[in-house]
């Protein structure tokens, strides 16, 4: 199953009632970890890629200015709601994280939360999200990645079919879509699943 930003608009648009619910509890870990590890500072802006229900804006310091970008507007209908309850101030745009309509090198920082293994084009994404950001800028990515030293096995892939379907590509490598990419890994620890998903903190170069 190839995934495009059509079927991700419908199958999220179905997840938008029922993400929180039924995923909240599981990424919880992996999102504070997140968080603490991309230290954001007051006065800093932070480009939120892929907001979706925006599990991650309360967890966000005070003084702190956010942009969250997402192609579905359920999701994003489902972050608005939890606006009342953020410290930072936030913003929030539809639009595709492939293209990012923002200034070019104007962010201090981005969250890549669950977005890499998600969006067609995952290149594209990281791409755009460099361009965001000021040079010297850090990304935080909390996602699933495929080890970068092997391929995905039968298994996986025919797994991977079935995952896809619900909107998530479980193959991918980091090291593959980050390649010819100007950044570079600072940090990669392991966190849920036994280090299927991983947390790491991006530089731009
Ligand atoms: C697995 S959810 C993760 C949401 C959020 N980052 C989190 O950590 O919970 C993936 C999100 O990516 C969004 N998405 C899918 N394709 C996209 C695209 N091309 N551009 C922007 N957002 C996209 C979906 O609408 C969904 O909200």
């Amino acid at each position: 199953m190839t995934m495009t930003n059509r079927w991700n608009q419908f199958i999220y648009r179905l997840w938008s009632p029922v993400y929180d619910a039924a995923l909240g509890r599981f990424f919880l870990p992996g999102r504070k970890l997140a968080l603490k590890m991309l230290v954001l500072q007051p006065g800093e802006k932070v480009l939120l890629v892929g907001v979706g229900t925006g599990a991650d804006l309360p967890l966000l310091p005070d003084g702190v200015e956010a942009t969250g970008i997402d192609l579905s507007p359920e999701m994003l209908a489902k972050a608005r709601n939890k606006l009342p309850a953020c410290r930072a101030a936030v913003e929030l745009i539809q639009g595709d994280a492939q293209a990012l309509l923002v200034a070019e090198n104007s962010f201090d920082a981005a969250i890549l939360n669950l977005i890499l293994s998600v969006v067609p084009d995952g290149h594209a994404c990281l791409q755009s999200t460099l361009q965001a950001l000021k040079p010297g800028g850090r990304i935080v990515i909390f996602d699933k990645f495929q080890p970068d030293n092997s391929k995905p096995s039968i298994l996986r892939k025919t797994m991977n079919f079935f995952s896809s379907l619900f909107g998530t590509d479980i193959t991918r490598s980091y090291g593959q879509l980050s390649q010819g990419c100007a950044c570079v890994v600072d940090q990669d620890v392991p966190s849920l699943l036994n280090g299927m998903y991983r947390v790491m903190i991006v530089r731009k170069g």
